[in-house]
């Protein structure tokens, strides 16, 4: 199963016997089905990614553009009925919740957590301290260490606070490490220096004791010099008894490098220290334009990241970063590059989306 494409091709095998066999002819779509026919919810449809994780054991969940949820019928339906987690792509990020400094504007965030509720959808609260997407007012030349350590204690309290009980995880400290192991050069470690992350996660256990906090960063899918780093401190953290519980693996890939085929190897490490681990951004992006057999690479991509969940005890959630390319932030991060994400532009599936259901399938009752 981990690693031939082979496995893989038998599995969409056993998906599709599976799926027609639950599809009962004339069924007809009111809710009370689900009991009624084993599950499968409405009766033509295939089961959702959600409902596959559900019976997996793990949450499927989908970073969220609110504009496009707001704007667009059919991504707001697909966000709605695919998924069982949802994230705030950019709407709970500093410069966005704080325009200026101490005039708050949840809006976009709360109507968010609404529509997560709404759908049975828990949420993960994406991210209280990052070097990215922070408010132009917050400027490192006109504040003092003392002024800058108050700030942080203050925003980490008031929007923990605000959507207390509402977030299932929350991405305490974003990006904290380069690649090479060591503490990323930002505002945070300048100023306040390394128990900047500390003070993080104590403040947002203060706030919300019952959150589960979550350290989270990118290229830490597999046994590197950055996931190493990241072991030894939340190590060390646990053992001062800082309330960090997850460490969040973001799961941006891409065909040309591989798949991390290492990465249960790394996750249960995380999981031996009592941690919950999370695939937190989930995408796999493709030099432009993609072929045939770039998507293959890319199924395998996202089939990695999601066995190396599965075979983690305490990974209960693989999110991707948006669902269709229509709105991903790939092409403008990397240029010449895309197609990164599980349906095109036309919410058609592709092998990536096979691959996930195919593996959830596999895995149903399994953990
Ligand atoms: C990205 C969003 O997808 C973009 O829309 C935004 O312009 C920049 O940020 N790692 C993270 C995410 O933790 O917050 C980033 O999201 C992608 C990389």
């Amino acid at each position: 199963m981990l690693k031939t494409m082979h496995s893989v091709a038998v599995g969409s095998a056993a998906a599709v016997l599976l799926v027609t066999a639950f599809t009962l002819p004339g069924a007809s779509a009111a809710g009370n089905d689900t009991a009624r026919h084993g599950g499968m919810g409405h009766s033509a449809a295939p089961q959702s990614l959600g409902d596959l994780g559900r019976k997996a054991g793990v949450r499927i969940g989908t970073a969220v553009d609110t504009t496009a949820l707001a704007e667009d019928a059919p991504y707001r339906a697909r966000a709605a009925g695919e998924f069982s987690s949802v994230t705030a792509e950019n709407v709970m990020k500093w410069g966005a919740v704080e325009p200026q400094r101490g005039t708050y504007d949840w809006a976009a965030a709360d109507r968010l957590v609404g529509f997560a509720k709404k759908n049975g959808q828990l949420v993960r609260g994406h991210t209280l301290v990052w070097h990215n997407q922070l408010p132009a007012w917050l400027d490192e030349d006109d504040v003092t260490l003392a002024e800058l350590r108050k700030i942080l204690h203050r925003h980490i309290t008031d929007q923990v606070t605000h959507f207390k009980g509402r977030i299932w995880q929350w991405d305490v400290v974003n990006e904290a490490f380069d690649d090479d192991g060591t503490l990323r050069d930002s505002i945070w470690l300048r100023k306040l220096g390394p128990g900047y992350i500390a003070d993080a996660f104590r403040w947002a256990h203060e706030a919300d004791p019952k959150a589960r906090l979550f350290i989270n960063d990118y290229n830490i899918e597999g046994v590197n010099a950055k996931s190493t780093a990241l072991y030894e401190l939340v190590g060390t953290l646990r053992k001062q008894h800082v309330p960090v519980h997850g460490v969040g693996i973001q799961g941006h890939l891409a065909v040309q490098y591989g798949a991390p085929h290492d990465i249960a190897d790394n996750m249960l490490r995380f999981d031996r220290l009592g941690l919950g681990t999370a695939i937190t951004e989930a995408d796999v992006r493709i030099p432009l334009p993609a072929d045939s057999t770039e998507y293959e690479a890319q199924a395998e991509g996202y089939g990695v990241l999601l066995r190396g969940c599965l075979l983690t005890p305490g990974c209960d959630d693989l999110t991707v970063w948006g669902f269709t390319d229509t709105y991903s932030w790939v092409p403008d991060t990397f240029p010449g590059e895309g197609a990164a994400n599980i349906f095109d532009e036309n919410y058609a599936p592709k092998p990536a989306c096979s691959t996930l259901r195919q593996t959830l399938t596999l895995a149903a009752g399994r953990r």
